[in-house]
Parts: C-alpha cells; structure tokens; sequence
C-alpha cells in the first residue's frame, strides 16, 4: 500500500522513557515472565524483516496507557531484536511504528483517512503497514488507547510467534465486551481454592505499589482483559474479611491498585457483602425494600466513585453457602440485585449477581439455580448481570451446561469459568482446559433455533443484551512462577485469549502460547501442543468418567482432590447393580426438561445422550453397552488404565524435550509430572477397585484388581 503523504511536523511529543520493568530483577527463566519473556528472534531472515520494520517508535499522544503500550513496545522490540528503538517526535528513518489512538493522532488520521469506519468497538485495534515516500510505517491505531495497548501486544505476539510484519492489514476486534477474572483472595493473604502460594495482594501494605501489581496488570492486558475483581466472593463465612473492602481505610487501599489497573485499561471491580449496611454501616437491617439501607449504598458507592471515578462494580454472592442475601427478608433475588445496582447506575457501574445458589436438600443440586432463577426473569435492571458458572454442579471435569444459560432472554449474562483447577488437579495435575471450555461456549442450547450457543449468548449476540461477557476465577498466586504448575500458565492465558475471541480454535491458542513461551521449534512446539491439547481427556479418564462427577474427597486440608467415590454416593448413586445419576423426565429428577426441547429429548433418552454424559443424567447397570459396544463398567476399567497410562507417555515426552527448554522449567514441570503420574495411579487404582467391590465384575483383559479395599 502506498500513500503519498508529506509529514507534517511538530505534532509529535518527545517522551523521555523511563523503563522501570520491575521483572529485570528477577532471576531469567523461573517463569514469573508470563509469556512475555520476548526471547531473542533466532531466525536470521525475520530478524533482518523485523530490524526493518522496528527502528523507531513515533508515539503521537502523551497519557498513561499509551505510556504503557510505549514502555513494553520498548522492552519487547530491545529484548527480541538486541537493540533499542530510538523514540522519535518525527520519522527519520524508514522503519518507524507509530501508535497512538485514532482521533487523537492527527498523523494516523491523515496517513489512514477513515479507518475508524473498519473498527466496530472502541477496544478493536488495527496494524497496517504503510509505506510513505519510501519509506516504511507500521500504524498501531484503534478508537481508544486501551486498543492501541491491546494493538501493540499483539505486534509483539507477531514477532514472538514468528511471523511476517511485512505488507500487514490487521483487524482484530473483541467478541466479548466484559472481559474479567475473578480473585477468590482474602484480605488476610489466604486465597480460596488458590493453589499458587499466597494472595498477589498485599492488604497489610497497600496503598503501597508492588512492582509484581504492575507485571499482573501487564499480563492481563496482554490477553485483553478489562476488569478485575480482587477479593473472594464470600466475604464473610467463616470469620472471612472481605466485607471490609467497603470500608475508607481499605477504599483507600483500593485506589492505589486501581491506578496501576488504569495503566493497562483493567477495571477494578470487588466483590461485597450483601449484609454490608449491617456489618458496616450499623443499620437493624439490608432489606432491599428500606429506605436507610437504599441510602446507605448509595452513600457507600459514591464515596468509591469519588476516589475510583472507573470504578467497574460489585459481584455479589448472596443467598448461597453462608453468604447471606435478599431471601431473609423474602426478598427475591431481584429486588435485592437491583437496589444495590440503582446505587451503580449514575456512575455507569455494573451490578454482577451469581446464580451458583443450592441449599434445598431434597433437591437435586443440579437444578436448583434454575429454579430459583427462572422466575426473576425480566425483572432485574440493565446493569445487573447474572454470573452463571459453565455447569450446573460445580466446576466438574465434566458435566453438561448449565440450563441457565439462554433460559433467561431479558437478562444480561455473563459465563463463569474457572482457571484455578478446583476440581482438576490443583497446581499439580496438568489439565489444559481450554478444549473444555472450547465445548462450553460452542454449545447449542437451542432456545433460539439452531446456532443459539452459549458464546451467542454470553456475548450478547443472540439476545441483544446490554453487559454481557465471561469471568474466570483465576489461577495466580505468590509463587515465582504465578500459577504453581509453570503449565498452568497456558490455561491464564487462555482463558483470556477465548473471552476476546471465543472462535479462535483450541489449537490456535496453545500454538501461540507455546511459542510464545517456548519460542518455535517444531519438536518442542508439537510435543507441548499435543500434551497439552490431551491433557483434559486424560485427566478425565483416570479420574470420573462418563460425566459421573464428584468423585473427590469433600473436605479437609486438600478438598476436592483426591478420590473418596465412597464417600460421594448422593452424587454418583453407584450400588451393587449400576451407577449414575437419575434426572431423565420419567424415572428420575426432571433435570432434563431445564433445557430445550431438542437438547432434553437428546439427554432423556438413553440411546441419544451422549455416552461423556451418560451417567449425569442415567442411572444404568454396569452391563450397559456404550456406543463404542463396551461395558459401562469396563469403560470405566480401561479409561482408567488408559488415562495413567498416558501420563507415564507424557513424562516420557516430557523428558525428550530435556535439551531443548530451560532447564530449570525443566525440571520443575518434570516433578510435576511424576507427582501426576503417583496421582493418577492412585485415582486408577481406588476408583476401579470401588467399582469392582461394589459389581463384582471382573476387568474383562485381566488385569488386577483389589478386592474389599476399603
Ligand atoms: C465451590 C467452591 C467454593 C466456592 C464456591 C463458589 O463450592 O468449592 O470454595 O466458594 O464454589 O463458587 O461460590
């Protein structure tokens, strides 16, 4: 493309750079650096390409994100490319990058006339090559500077995956408005289900800024997250803190973690308890219906908004697992929702309600947040949202999709996944879980013809709703490397890829992580991609299969982790003669009839359900014949064989690797594996032995199996 355009000077800020990349310090590969470790390009051919293209960066505005779009455009180019960009207020070479929002750089205006019609949202960015009277241009522009800074990560994942920055027409827009994690962190640095060390953030300290708060709000700006909710939904069972974020003394605090948040366009957001008027402010009462407690948030939020004027919003456990709500008052969950988010609405914050709510015991779990939700609809207020977790029980490694998701059209909704593997091997298993989540959101429930699938809807596509998007309880801690298991990165950074884009397929995402992490090379590129892409069957397989779930053990130091099928019986219904959950229409819970027709009738009966979710919704013998023509009870046998089977490979193909990664991660993610693989023999050996003792049917190859174990 050529533009014949004579620059016009002057209109340029010169930045004096201050580089304060608090990672410098930190010992090279411990993995602290994310996948934004930006190793030297190898390839002689693309460095010469990429040296063309990166000699100077023009940057044509002067404010906080731009800065920081500036600072890692600098850092990315110096660590890849062995040298540092000069910062220019006009071009004097050819190979200059210039970045900058779109109306407010005049030079991009005039160099692109019109672009801004090619982006739809102000988060969407474009990278165009020019070239100019000879000379070479990249142009990082978008409507906002939130979207050059998402713009300038992904020129850098360009160079990082190794690919051409030569003649680029870049547009890439987010699919999903509400991109955010959830921290399940307590004030007093403890992290509910955290399996990486202690809370990032240190309460006892702040206002004073970490330099690790920075590289988090870098990370998550990579990834094109937009808002963050720093606390623990539950706020205050078990002599839990968290109610006190409303509190002056900690709003201060909050401030100073905004501020860095601001830097790389995140929101703060927190998560408050809904009894806060009493514990806080003192009132008798938080009936949504008084006028003191209306007041009261109202007072409350705009005391926040005066000191975090981008203040995101509140996420609300309520009526749910100790975390009181509405319903004492018998109020409904709407009335409670909508009173606080009135308090909200003048300042454009958001009201982020969940329906993860059960307590009725002589209901089926499963489809009780239906129930109480259903009959809400149409009643909750446009900055409410409802947050609804992927599956209707609680995070498993496998169960159907939640019946909430598109049963409420009015309603803003946005979809919970969880990174932080609660139920799928804390920071020691592997289990990539973007393939799952990749069947989540591609899901058809049907509720609006064919095509009407989870993604459709929680980015409100299908509905034309409001504030829609997708949270995930994140997986990051105190440990050096983030995630306690350095692989577990991949599943950070994928969730993060999928709320921008959740048609990017599973395996374009890891290939970008991998290389980005790794760099290319083929061997370690195809090895790590496939042990990754297998990892959740696998997981799958030698831990609960057919959709059985709940087969670990409930509480104690290390909950939700190791095997107890024995002590799991409401869930799995396992006796002498069968297994599984009944919640067909006829015999069983009515579960099924939660969803549409079309995906009822399909889980109702017997020969259509699919054989991954038999035993969720069918209580059948062990004879059963699965559509593969195996035994239920031998499929339980094999998969379990199978699956730690494949773990011993996947250390094998691990330890191939030995001379081509560092050698610490190396060694770390080796450990890992072998603990893995102890685990998983352990999960074989007490699920398939539970289901001997209790069928008495031998494995049909022979293999052995312990009788009366437990
Ligand atoms: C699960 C999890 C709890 C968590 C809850 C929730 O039950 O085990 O720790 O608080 O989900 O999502 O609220």
């Amino acid at each position: 493309m050529k533009i014949k355009t004579i620059f016009s000077t002057g209109i340029f800020l010169i930045i004096p750079i201050i580089l304060m990349f608090s990672y410098v310090n930190i010992s090279a590969e411990n993995g602290y650096k994310f996948w934004l470790n930006y190793k030297k390009i190898k390839n002689e051919r693309l460095l010469e390409e990429y040296r063309n293209y990166c000699k100077e960066i023009i940057v044509a505005e002067d404010n906080e994100i731009i800065n920081s779009a500036r600072n890692e455009l600098v850092l990315g180019i110096s660590c890849m490319l062995g040298f540092k960009p000069d910062l220019t207020n006009d071009t004097v070479s050819s190979g200059s990058i210039l970045i900058g929002s779109y109306l407010n750089s005049p030079l991009i205006e005039k160099l692109l006339p019109n672009f801004e019609t090619n982006l739809k949202s102000f988060d969407g960015y474009g990278i165009i090559s020019l070239e100019v009277n000879d000379k070479l241009y990249t142009v990082i522009t978008g409507k906002t500077d939130q979207a050059v800074l998402y713009g300038v990560f992904n020129f850098l994942k360009l160079l990082q995956t190794n690919q051409s920055i030569d003649k680029l027409f870049l547009i890439d827009e987010p699919v999903n408005k509400l991109r955010l994690v959830n921290h399940w962190d307590n004030p007093s640095g403890t992290i509910e289900r955290g399996y990486a060390g202690r809370s990032i953030f240190h309460w006892d300290k702040l206002p004073t800024i970490e330099p690790r708060y920075i590289d988090y709000a870098r990370m998550l700006a990579s990834m094109g997250i937009n808002g963050c909710v720093i606390n623990n939904v539950n706020t205050v069972k078990h002599n839990l803190t968290g109610w006190k974020l409303l509190t002056p003394e900690y709003i201060q605090k909050m401030k100073s973690l905004a501020k860095i948040f601001r830097s790389y366009g995140v929101k703060l957001y927190i998560s408050v308890n809904f009894f806060s008027p009493v514990i806080i402010g003192k009132l008798n009462s938080a009936d949504p219906f008084d006028p003191s407690v209306i007041q009261w948030w109202k007072v409350k939020v705009n005391e926040i908004y005066s000191q975090i004027p981008d203040f995101g919003g509140f996420l609300v456990k309520a009526d749910s697992e100790g975390e009181p709500g509405p319903m004492k008052y018998s109020r409904t969950h709407a009335d409670g929702a909508n009173m606080m988010a009135e308090a909200l609405k003048p300042h454009g914050g958001l009201l982020i309600w969940r329906a993860f709510v059960y307590g009725h015991n002589d209901m089926d779990r499963a489809a009780q947040a239906y129930e109480v939700f259903k009959h809400d609809e149409g009643k909750f207020s446009e900055n409410v949202i409802i947050q609804i977790k992927n599956g209707p029980i609680d995070f498993q490694v496998r169960e159907p999709v939640s019946p909430l998701f598109g049963a409420m059209p009015l309603t803003n909704q946005m979809l919970e996944l969880q990174i932080t593997q609660e139920y799928t091997g804390h920071s020691t298993h592997l289990c990539y879980l973007v393939p799952q989540w990749k069947e989540i959101l591609d899901f058809d429930t049907y509720l609006n013809g064919k095509g009407s699938t989870v993604n459709k809807i929680v980015s409100g596509q299908l509905f034309n709703n409001s504030h829609t998007g997708i949270a995930g309880v994140i997986n990051v801690g105190s440990d050096s490397n983030w995630t306690g298991h350095f692989l577990a990165q991949a599943n950070t950074f994928g969730f993060g890829r999928l709320s921008w884009n959740p048609y990017l397929t599973s395996e374009q995402i890891t290939d970008e992580w991998v290389k980005m992490t790794f760099g290319s090379d083929k061997e370690v590129v195809d090895l790590v991609s496939n042990i990754l892409l297998e990892s959740w069957l696998t997981y799958e397989n030698y831990t609960s299969p057919l959709g059985v779930g709940m087969l670990s053990n409930g509480s104690g130091d290390i909950s939700h982790y190791y095997p107890a099928p024995e002590k799991r019986q409401k869930f799995h219904h396992a006796d002498k003669f069968g297994v599984g959950y009944d919640r067909t229409e006829e015999t069983g819970t009515g579960f099924v009839n939660q969803y549409s027709k079309t995906n009822s009738e399909m889980y109702n009966n017997i020969d259509t359900c699919p054989d991954e979710l038999l035993l969720f919704f069918h209580h059948v013998p062990y004879t059963h014949k699965l559509k593969s023509g195996k035994t239920v009870i031998q499929h339980i046998y094999e998969s379990h064989f199978d699956g730690a089977e494949r773990v011993f490979e996947m250390k094998k193909e691990w330890i191939s690797l030995s001379d081509k990664i560092d050698i610490e991660i190396h060694k770390h993610v080796l450990n890992k594996l072998e603990q893995q693989y102890e685990q998983a023999c352990l999960w074989r050996d007490t699920i398939n032995n539970f289901f001997f003792n209790l069928s008495g049917i031998p494995d049909d190859q022979g293999r052995l199996l312990k009788n009366n174990n437990f």
